[in-house]
């Protein structure tokens, strides 16, 4: 397993050319099960999660070819549409087949999810908004049994959460539901407008995208299409995140207007940050070498303090001139990054959904290990602050959601590089 060797200490400088979303490419790629067409999809990240994803696509009998950051597939009938717990235990976003295999097929039969184990993350939403479309489902041995009688029929479904998932879930089989499907309290992550452009343009009939409520016109069939995938909002951020632990100036591409005013609103307001733009796609953050004060911020919903970033801040902060408080409202159990930050020398405490952080002048390198994806990247931060030499090992975690990352970091002045075992 590979590891990732940090000397803390240097500012940050230099350009970094932001990556096509990960949390967009996932349910556009499960898109392609809507069509029997082409589709060609670009702006794709190579990262480990995209490769789960097309692993799974293709166990579903689809053909893909990625290459250069595009990803041309085309689905075919499958001959059982059946999404395997090996390959659907990797990550929680493969449980997203389940609403276009019903759609489409009438049947589907897929593993319960895994993914990051940060919280309990139950399926529930996804089902009951599926069974209003008309979907009947078992639990038998770990998987999700569904089928369906005389085809979806649009209904209306309210959520009792904004769930990313249960949105793209329910939205991608409404779309060949027969009538009209209205989805109120809806997530409205950006990432969920990015999959609902996708459908648009393969002929989905959606109004409402960016808002809570959604308002699906059945088709019979979707064609094929051709679309680029937004850039990742929480790869910016943690650099964003990861300059203001470690000061310098970073000029961020690849961005766009949504993610640059999103940061600004998440980010803005620490003194030290200056943002500049330079156009619709770049942004010039300088942060000051100067000591935070301890803040307290709340994780929520888009356009609030994304939880995907919660870890990197934590990190952050720990290197402070005061105390912090971040309080996780959307899962319960993401802190595991903090006792391996602890190991650094911060000094951070959970209590319940809350992290109280007592900021130090200092933290040092030690040996990490990576718990999920983004505790790693607040571990990689950490590192870059630290006084000293981290190692942090289970990287694979990092793998799954950050391209290039130390290579995109060392490129703007840090000391970190990847041991390859
Ligand atoms: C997605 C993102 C993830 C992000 C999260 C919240 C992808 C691939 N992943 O995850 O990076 O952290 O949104 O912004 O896009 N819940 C239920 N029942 C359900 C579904 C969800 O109780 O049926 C709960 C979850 O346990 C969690 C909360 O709702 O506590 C939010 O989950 P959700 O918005 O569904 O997140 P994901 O789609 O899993």
């Amino acid at each position: 397993m590979d590891q990732i060797k940090i000397k803390g200490g240097n500012p940050l400088l230099g350009e970094i050319n932001v990556s096509g979303s990960k949390n967009s490419s996932l349910p556009i790629l499960v898109s392609s099960l809507l069509t029997d067409n082409q589709m060609i999809i670009s702006n794709v990240p190579e990262l480990s999660d995209i490769k789960s994803m097309l692993n799974l696509l293709q166990s579903l009998n689809s053909e893909f070819i990625f290459s250069e950051h595009e990803i041309n597939i085309k689905s075919n009938k499958p001959k059982r549409n059946f999404a395997d717990y090996n390959l659907v235990r990797k990550m929680r976003a493969s449980f997203l087949v389940l609403g276009p295999l019903l759609a489409r097929y009438g049947n589907a039969e897929v593993s319960l999810p895994g993914g990051c184990a940060i919280g309990a993350r139950p399926i529930n939403m996804h089902l009951a908004g599926l069974e209003k479309l008309g979907a009947e489902f078992k639990i038998e041995g770990g998987y999700v049994k569904g089928k369906v009688q005389k085809g979806l029929i649009g209904s209306e479904i309210n959520l009792p959460f904004s769930s990313v998932g249960a949105t793209e879930n329910i939205l991608m089989a409404a779309t060949l539901a027969s009538g009209k499907t209205i989805i109120k309290n809806a997530a409205i992550e950006p990432e969920i407008e990015n999959l609902g452009d996708c459908l648009i343009k393969m002929g989905a009939d959606i109004r409402g995208l960016g808002t809570k409520r959604l308002e699906i016109f059945g088709k019979k069939k979707l064609n094929g299409c051709s679309f680029s995938v937004m850039p990742d909002r929480i790869e910016a951020g943690t650099y964003v995140l990861a300059l203001l632990g470690c000061s310098g100036n970073l000029k961020i591409n690849n961005l766009n207007k949504l993610i640059i005013e999103n940061l600004k609103k998440c980010l803005g307001f620490f003194k030290n940050l200056k943002f500049e733009e330079i156009n619709k796609h770049s942004l010039l953050i300088e942060s000051e070498m100067l000591l935070l004060d301890g803040v307290s911020i709340k994780t929520g919903p888009f356009p609030n303090f994304p939880t995907d970033l919660q870890a990197q801040l934590t990190a952050v902060l720990s290197k402070s001139n005061g105390v912090s408080v971040i309080e996780e409202t959307i899962f319960e159990n993401r802190f595991m990054h903090v006792a391996e930050l602890n190991r650094m020398g911060a000094d951070i405490n959970i209590k319940g959904s809350k992290v109280y952080i007592n900021g130090k002048k200092k933290i040092f390198g030690a040996p990490v290990m990576a718990t999920d994806l983004r505790a790693s990247s607040s571990l990689v931060i950490a590192g870059l602050m630290a006084k000293g030499e981290t190692l942090i090992s289970r990287v694979y975690h990092l793998d799954r959601g950050y391209e290039n990352l130390e290579k995109k970091l060392s490129n703007c002045n840090a000391l970190i590089k990847r041991l390859k075992n």
